[in-house]
């Protein structure tokens, strides 16, 4: 078996420009698979871009683009950002490649053979801005549709539908006997709440090609595109199908004439998996999303894998929604944080560590640029930087920068944070991971206080007792540098090698043996500079 851990973010769409809510999660995912990197699991990283629909279509339109041109466009800035946040990701999706789109065909085929779709149509209003039929329910007390709608037409239109309703009650079932399928808990309950008082609607998966043709075209009636959603949730098994991963491939071919079979291969060969590379992926372990689109991946999602024959993700991890200074963030009024702004001046461990450390996975959060520098300087510049900073200048100064025999007089508090920092790594409960390695970075800073090594130095007859600080402070850093490392890579990377240690040092899977009575430090710098605010 060559199972990885599989972890998978919400596709961005790709009309408009990355903001603050699109790097938090892609952080989010980034961190989850580099700890478990770090833990000594195989992982695969995927996200990308969501680039069908009317949006899209019109926007190219707008710009005298066609989609094509436009996505490809967007894509290359999309790509750029995700660099930018120095995601690990192994594969990056865009929906408009023949790979994805030849395993959406393959599925519409099989399922459509299967009899899970019919065609009906349907009379009501339509909103424009989400592209989708609005209900009843949607209506303000008024009588009128939220301005969030856009313009709501009267529409009348023939499309598919993907039968829901008869997998309520097992998908009930499954969400009671699985609690960690949804997370966190509230997130779960307003599943189960929708459930227990919604009778499911069937769920439309096309537009009529005459209205929108930037989509995929539904195999069995070419005058159809599948509706993005149908689409872009495919995308998390349609790149582990183009790895080879043979549970996704046997999902897809089991239908299939030879023809389309053929079809799909060619399509998934023209990727690098070959029989020897393939990989398995699906079930995903956990796909990172928001809370706006929470019914898509807790409802949708899991009645189709079930019609397909797939099992369901592990866990489904649900953040929340970032404002800035209370007030939604918004391109039209201004109110944005440009990730990229803050990294540039920043840096890029900074911007990680604050979206990690101030927003618990799953209620929204407020971004304020006063409390981002706050952070920064009492956290980063003061708490890790002070005390790296000034433990390895110590042994610098007092030992010629050689690590000196000494006894670990951190060892317990040191062990017990590693505990607790892997075991919040494995439940994907990060800002516990940062709080309780900030405990530990408190305490040293403490120790420091408490045991004076300044002025211990400048006694000869209190040798011994520098020595067993020193190389406590060294032992610390050490586990620092290992612990912090899937959240701020680089600063951690910068650690080791001050410690003298080669940059690939973290691993989280087994204790590091002690470092050796006269290792020798590299170059010491602060790992945060100080900025005048
Ligand atoms: N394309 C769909 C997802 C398809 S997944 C098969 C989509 N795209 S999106 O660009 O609108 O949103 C991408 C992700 O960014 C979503 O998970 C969404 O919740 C998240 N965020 C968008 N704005 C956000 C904030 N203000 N704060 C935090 N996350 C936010 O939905």
């Amino acid at each position: 078996m060559n199972k990885r851990f599989y972890v998978t973010t919400a596709i961005d769409y790709v009309n408009g420009q990355p903001h603050l809510g699109h790097a938090y999660e892609k952080v989010i995912a980034d961190v989850v698979a580099r700890a478990r990197r770090c833990l000594g699991e195989p992982v695969f990283f995927l996200t990308g871009l969501d680039e069908h629909g009317q949006k899209v279509q019109l926007a190219a339109q707008a710009e005298g683009k066609t989609p094509s041109e436009y996505c490809d466009g967007l894509a290359l800035a999309w790509r750029q950002f995700a660099q930018k946040l120095g995601l690990s990701n192994d594969d990056f999706v865009r929906t408009t490649e023949p790979r994805h789109k030849a395993v959406v065909q393959a599925i519409l085929s099989r399922l459509h053979a299967e009899g899970r779709f019919y065609k009906k149509t349907h009379r009501g209003f339509y909103s424009t801005t989400v592209e989708s039929f609005l209900t009843e329910k949607d209506r303000l007390p008024d009588g009128s549709f939220d301005p969030a709608y856009g313009k709501v037409i009267e529409l009348e239109e023939e499309n598919y539908y993907f039968k829901l309703r008869e997998h309520q009650q097992w998908l009930m079932d499954y969400i009671e006997a699985n609690p960690a399928f949804i997370a966190p808990e509230p997130r779960r309950n307003e599943i189960l709440g929708f459930l227990k008082n919604n009778e499911l609607e069937d769920l439309c998966i096309s537009r009529p090609a005459a209205r929108l043709n930037w989509g995929i075209p539904l195999p069995f009636d070419p005058l159809f595109v599948t509706y993005v959603w149908f689409d872009a949730l495919l995308n998390y098994i349609s790149i582990p199908a183009a790895h080879g991963d043979a549970g996704v491939l046997s999902a897809l071919v089991s239908q299939l004439t030879a023809e389309e079979n053929g079809r799909l291969l060619s399509c998934l060969h023209s990727q690098p998996a070959t029989p020897q590379s393939a990989i398995e992926l699906w079930p995903a372990d956990v796909q990172v999303i928001g809370k706006d689109i929470l019914k898509f991946h807790a409802v949708f999602w899991p009645i189709m894998l079930k019609a397909m024959g797939l099992p369901l993700p592990r866990q489904i991890l649900v953040h929340g929604w970032w404002q800035k200074d209370g007030e939604k963030l918004s391109k039209s009024t201004g109110n944005v944080v440009d990730p990229v702004a803050v990294i540039d001046e920043w840096g890029l461990d900074a911007f990680r560590y604050y979206v990690i450390r101030e927003l618990d996975i799953g209620p929204d959060g407020n971004w304020t640029d006063a409390g981002f520098r706050s952070r920064y300087q009492a956290e980063l510049a003061n708490g890790l930087g002070n005390l790296v900073n000034s433990s390895l200048s110590m042994i610098k100064r007092y030992r010629a920068g050689r690590v000196p025999h000494g006894a670990h007089q951190l060892a317990a508090e040191v062990s017990e944070c590693r505990a607790r920092v892997l075991a919040c790594y494995r439940d994907h409960r990060l800002q516990d991971a940062l709080l309780a390695i900030a405990a530990l970075i408190t305490r040293a800073n403490q120790y420091i206080d408490q045991t004076s090594p300044f002025k211990l130095a400048k006694d000869p007859a209190q040798a011994a007792r520098l020595d067993d600080i020193l190389y406590t402070l060294a032992e610390v850093c050490r586990a620092l540098g290992v612990l912090l490392w899937p959240v701020i890579p680089g600063t951690a990377e910068k650690l080791q090698r001050q410690l003298g240690f080669p940059a690939a040092a973290a691993n989280l899977s087994e204790q590091a043996p002690p470092i050796a009575t006269g290792h020798e430090l590299g170059d010491i710098f602060p790992l945060f500079p100080r900025k005048e605010s």
